[in-house]
């Protein structure tokens, strides 16, 4: 491997320990729960809250994340995200009442909701073209990892019923974000941006490693940034407006298309389907979160070959098919025997598709979509609007499934699949190989 290729792996690398810690962090409460509640006696409106500050804390990190990462650069910032995630993971672990164990989950939150800007914005602008794809979606790759390491800790240290240690192993990786932040390189874009060209020219050179390929990306950039339009009044203009409706959409497809409710409410729905022993619906959510982690090579391999779009179609024809084939097995009484079989395999099917298409996809177009100049903010916009999403489907997940059922809520999410191929279809460009500063919105 060239050595700029090695050298753009390796920072890509650190970079996605803030999406390790995104899928741990967001994990491992579901296991930890259950004995946080009984040590401290939580009634279960307390409990529902105690798993969904997190979410609250994403939201405001999201929020602000953006607008820091304009100001401060991208590096500082997902080293402030990792310093967050390790108080947050020290006041979670050694909290001694609810009151500092809500802080501490609320302060994870916000470094999920930084890291979950800042760490693809800053891959997908330190990323050659030709590997950007690969490289933002190792970050998906970090998210699916830490989602399944959460799951064998949270097994782990189930029989001693030790939750601190559940949340507190989140340090380890904290650590190793803060450490590796202190000493990558910033963001050539950004040093243009702030008029730092020297160092933005020896980080290119450094990328690249080749003077012409470097030449060619500092000349866009430069041409780039001569537009004035900066900061949230650059989105009266239409194209800019057409970009964040995108993103935002996009972020929110991603979302309401259900992936969360098998994420974080997976034993539940086994147990729906007559999965009876709890240890076999967990054993059935790891085979789940395996899927999901192995399934999103797929998209490391073929992004940048066959396109965004190519795999956005494939993946979410098959969620849809998955989704419609549970949505029509719950309808049928007469199934009972085989209805945990067929929950199963639609279920892997499903979050394997996602894995592939909508899940690293959505993060790696809305960090390729957006103009340098508002970059940050229209990352911001569009990952907030994800996590609201994300709220919202986690929080009525089992209401809906009472009050509509299993095939109806199931049908919809299906329904939504169709939506989003239809969307991608006649809105989202195909950014494969492009230079950043030659993606366009909007029609050809
Ligand atoms: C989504 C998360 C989801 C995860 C599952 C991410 O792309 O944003 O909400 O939990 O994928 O792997």
């Amino acid at each position: 491997m060239r050595s700029g290729r090695r050298f753009v792996l390796f920072v890509a690398s650190v970079a996605a320990l803030g999406g390790l810690l995104f899928g741990y962090d967001t994990g491992v409460i579901s296991g930890a729960i259950l004995f946080i509640s009984k040590d401290f006696g939580l009634p279960t409106r307390l409990q529902a809250f105690t798993i969904s500050v997190v979410l609250l804390g994403c939201m405001l990190g999201a929020l602000i994340a953006g607008g820091v990462a304009d100001r401060i650069g991208r590096r500082r910032t997902l080293l402030a995200a990792g310093i967050v995630f390790l108080v947050g993971a020290l006041v979670s672990a050694f909290t001694p009442d609810e009151a500092m164990l809500l802080a501490g989950r609320f302060i994870v939150g916000i470094g999920i909701g930084f890291s979950s800007v800042v760490a693809p914005l800053y891959i997908s602008e330190v990323a050659p073209a030709p590997s950007r794809g690969a490289l933002v979606s190792l970050y998906q790759f970090a998210i699916t990892v830490g989602i399944l390491a959460a799951y064998f800790v949270d097994y782990a240290f189930a029989a001693a019923g030790n939750w601190r240690w559940m949340l507190g192993l989140a340090l380890v990786p904290s650590l190793v974000l803060v450490g590796g932040m202190l000493v990558m390189p910033e963001s050539p874009r950004y040093l243009f941006k702030v008029g730092n060209a020297n160092r933005a020219r020896s980080e290119l050179d450094r990328i690249y490693n080749d003077p012409v390929a470097s030449a060619n990306e500092e000349t866009s950039i430069v041409e780039s940034l001569r537009t004035k339009h900066a900061g949230l009044e650059a989105f009266a203009q239409p194209s800019l407006r057409l970009a964040l409706f995108i993103g935002i959409a996009l972020a929110v497809l991603q979302q309401i298309t259900g992936i969360n409710t098998v994420i974080y409410y997976g034993p539940q729905i086994f147990e729906m389907a007559g999965i009876a022993s709890d240890s076999a619906s967990i054993l059935a959510q790891t085979l789940v979160g395996t899927v999901n982690c192995v399934m999103t090579l797929v998209a490391i391999f073929f992004v940048d070959r066959v396109g965004r779009k190519p795999l956005l179609y494939v993946g979410l024809t098959g969620m849809f098919v998955a989704l419609a084939t549970m949505a029509f097995a719950f309808s049928q009484p007469h199934l009972s025997g085989t209805l945990g079989t067929i929950t199963l395999l639609g279920m892997m099917v499903y979050v394997g598709c996602f894995a592939f298409s909508l899940g690293p996809i959505v993060w790696l177009l809305i960090s390729e979509i957006f103009p340098l100049r508002v970059r940050g903010i229209g990352m911001s916009i569009s990952t907030l609007a994800n996590w609201v999403g994300n709220f919202f489907v986690s929080q009525f997940f089992l209401t809906m499934v009472e009050r509509l059922g299993q095939p109806l809520t199931f049908g919809i999410y299906a329904a939504l699949c169709v939506v989003t191929i239809l969307f991608v279809r006649s809105m989202v460009p195909e950014t494969k190989r492009e230079l950043l500063e030659q993606i366009r919105v909007g029609p050809a």
